[in-house]
């Protein structure tokens, strides 16, 4: 007993087709019966109605992660049977004793499902999700979910919150951090990457686990960019662009679906028949296990759609299977029954895919196979982090070098100056809930250990707060001291860093977000470097050397000012447990940046949203000058600074002409895109090759241009290489006004190059 109490103590790590009629009908009526196996109907034969209900609710035991409510006197609900799940504990003995309490004093011994944020990484922090996208390389994304499924298993768990799969055009929103970007041709083959690389071939394996993807559906396309706001769009842009990347998930075979927070059609995604019922359950026929995410069911409450009686029978009604820390299915479900509102089918079916899952990971046979304590040397490997150092170095993203600034020159004298170079709390980003930052390199460390005697000389000042706001810093700091306000005066702090500024050769500020200024709950309307850190930036400006910007961000920022004053600018997103040593790898020119960007980048908040696939205007602005009754600002261009794809490299690469193999294709057929591409420069380097498509006239409206295709390719000095791309009928189809996906005949556009701006094309028809 004692050591089930100290269990409670030490558990606290929790961190924080076709379209369906949309009618009241579907409300009453319950889904098909699921094909549960024999295994799992004879337990639910032996089950309780409370047991059953039991099974629905997840619990977290402690520390608010993600919202206010955290679950209370979870040990005597696991004996009772009240629950059938929790999250925020690992380590292999604590989960062995939470299970151990499931498994040995619940009346049916029903082992618990044990799940977690792992979402870029487990303990090895990879780059935060919107960095890993920059790669452009989903085999890559999908080992770094591998090595995650590994790590986590070998810590107790067998379950992960990701892939995040949110498409995000609006940089305000603090969780365009977890997603892949703005694009769901890219965000569809990171999604399937992720899902295979946490659930690998064989779920019921030991290294492998659950994976569940969120936030069906919508949730980044929240108004204003306020984080849990109203989303509200078509369905044909919804199908088009939105929900592909949850269905590759799906296809992919993920085994479980989270929840979103924001209404659809004025209806929470949690009690949202069209986008449960119709789509997911019918149309893409996902049998697996939906769960809300954190009080979704309670907070149905405030959007107004009744008392949590009501909301959580509408919940289940919907398909949903488990309800997040909220406990409205433990508290109100046995009355609904009562009533008549819900039926024991219902609950038999949200209990069968619990049972299902479990059986899926083989716990029913064996609830211990996570707790194995001699994986832990798995944990953090030598291995693991090699391979996170040369992730993360993927993920940047260089924005601009004039003049060649970089590679930094060995043997010169640097003055690495900000407050992101060596504040180790930062580097892991948003989300690492069991990364600890204290195993984290910084800039300043990576620069000195790769700068190691090659006569280098490093000198370092911090320069500058990431904010002199000391209301702000607080709001930031709800998980710990990301943003320290110094006690030196902020003029003080900048001549220092000015003083080193003076002596050096080059200047190497390290300056952007703190890690929760992006993230859950972390919306900002002004997304541009704070002020604090201007002013540094303009001292040392006044100094006259040349200035490296390696930008920690987790969101796209509005950087004008220093993309016309700062020589060089190199994105650095939050790279992880090993980002210092990659930041030191890719300035002195080890590796040659490779990234690109996922994300338009906009010259002002005043555009968003500003993305590459937009639809034409009627009176489309084309750069004229002076034009009226065109679609254009008076004060600002239209354009992103930075266009979605873009990213340089320390060589480069010359375009041929697109090449097609014919000038018109037939429906099931398909036509080859070649185009050769040169490496002009003096060093080898990566280029991320990218195909566009416009269908010129269709029924309806289509985007001036959609990505297609990519491949990342690797070029020597002088070297030449065709690229070929194969367009068939699946890369013209959309989804039309009756929600049916259609190719049609008629004018297309293929259109190549580095970036979604700077592109070639060549016109064919589909006949
Ligand atoms: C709320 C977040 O929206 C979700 O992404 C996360 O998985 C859950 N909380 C659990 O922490």
């Amino acid at each position: 007993m004692k050591k089930i109490s100290a269990f409670l103590i030490v558990v606290f790590l929790a961190t924080s087709f076709y379209q369906c009629k949309t009618s009241k009908e579907s409300l009453i009526s319950s889904p098909k019966t699921l094909p549960f196996s024999s295994r799992v109907s004879a337990l639910l034969g032996k089950m309780t109605t409370e047991e059953k209900i039991g099974q629905l609710n997840l619990v977290t035991p402690g520390g608010a992660v993600t919202g206010s409510v955290v679950s209370t006197d979870v040990e005597a609900k696991i004996k009772a049977g009240n629950v059938g799940g929790i999250f925020g504990i690992r380590g292999a003995d604590k989960v062995r004793q939470a299970q151990q309490i499931a498994v040995e004093q619940s009346r049916l011994g029903i082992p618990l499902l044990v799940g977690m944020d792992v979402i870029h990484g487990h303990q090895t922090m990879f780059p935060i999700p919107l960095g890993l996208s920059c790669s452009w390389d989903p085999a890559l994304i999908e080992q770094t979910a591998r090595v995650a499924a590994v790590e986590a298993t070998a810590d107790g768990l067998m379950w992960a919150f990701s892939p995040m799969v949110d498409i995000a055009r609006d940089p305000r929103w603090g969780r365009i951090s977890e997603g892949s970007g703005e694009d769901p041709f890219l965000g569809s083959l990171i999604a399937r990457a992720m899902v295979k690389g946490y659930q690998g071939n064989d779920l019921a394996a030991k290294n492998t686990l659950a994976a569940c993807v969120k936030h069906y559906a919508l949730y980044g396309a929240a108004e204003g960019g306020r984080d849990y706001a109203t989303v509200d769009m078509s369905r044909i842009k919804m199908h088009n662009e939105y929900l592909p990347p949850y269905k590759a998930a799906i296809d992919a075979g993920v085994v479980s679906v989270m929840t979103s927070f924001n209404t659809s059609e004025n209806v929470p995604a949690t009690a949202n028949q069209y986008l449960y019922h119709d789509v997911l359950r019918n149309w893409w026929a996902f049998n697996g296990l939906v769960v809300t995410d954190y009080t979704a069911i309670n907070e149905m409450m405030a959007h107004g759609l009744g008392d949590l009686e009501t909301v959580s029978a509408l919940a289940l009604k919907n398909t949903v299977d488990m309800d997040m820390v909220g406990e409205g299915f433990l508290t109100t479900l046995k009355n609904s029954l009562d009533k008549g509102v819900i039926t024991m089918k219902d609950i038999d079916l949200a209990c069968g895919r619990v049972l299902t899952i479990k059986e899926q990971l083989g716990i029913l046979d064996d609830p211990y196979k996570y707790c194995d304590e001699s994986r832990q040397e798995e944990i953090m490997s030598q291995e693991h982090r090699d391979f996170a150092r040369k992730v993360a170095a993927e993920s940047f993203v260089l924005l601009k070098n004039d003049k060649n600034v970089l590679p930094l020159k060995k043997g010169s004298s640097i003055a690495v100056v900000g407050p992101l170079a060596n504040s180790r709390r930062n580097m892991l980003g948003t989300w690492s809930v069991s990364g600890d930052f204290e195993k984290a390199v910084t800039v300043l460390e990576g620069f000195r250990e790769v700068a190691a005697g090659t006569g280098t000389s490093i000198s370092y000042a911090k320069g500058a707060n990431i904010s002199d706001d000391p209301v702000f810093a607080k709001k930031v700091n709800a998980f710990g001291e990301e943003i320290t306000i110094d006690k030196r005066s902020p003029e003080d702090m900048i001549s220092e860093a000015v003083g080193l500024a003076k002596n050096a050769d080059v200047v190497v500020a390290v300056m952007g977000e703190a890690a929760d200024m992006t993230g859950e709950a972390s919306s900002m309307a002004d997304i541009g470097l704070q002020p604090s850190q201007v002013k540094l930036l303009e001292a040392l400006k006044e100094v006259g050397k040349p200035i490296v910007l390696v930008l920690y961000n987790g969101r796209p920022m509005t950087l004008k000012w220093e993309n016309e004053q700062i020589d060089a600018i190199l994105d650095v997103w939050f790279g992880g447990t090993e980002g210092g040593r990659a930041v030191a790898d890719v300035l002195f020119g080890s590796v040659n940046p490779s990234g690109r960007l996922t994300t338009s980048f906009p010259v002002h908040v005043g555009q968003i949203p500003v993305y590459h696939s937009m639809l034409n205007t009627g009176r489309p602005y084309r750069g004229e000058e002076a034009s009226k009754f065109k679609s254009n600002y008076l004060d600002i261009p239209n354009e992103a600074l930075f266009p979605f794809g873009f990213g340089l490299s320390y060589t480069s690469f010359e375009y041929g002409d697109v090449v097609l193999s014919a000038p018109s294709m037939a429906k099931g057929g398909n036509i080859k895109c070649a185009v050769t591409v040169k490496n002009t420069g003096n060093l080898e380097g990566r280029e991320v090759v990218q195909l566009y498509i416009q269908d010129v006239a269709a029924s309806i409206s289509r985007p001036v241009k959609e990505l297609k295709g990519f491949q990342k390719i690797s070029l020597k000095p002088g070297e030449s290489k065709r690229i070929e791309f194969t367009i068939d009928e699946s890369l013209l189809s959309f989804y039309n006004t009756d929600l049916k996906l259609v190719s049609e005949p008629g004018a297309f556009k293929a259109m190549v190059g580095p970036n979604s701006r700077d592109l070639k094309e060549k016109a064919f028809e589909l006949k």
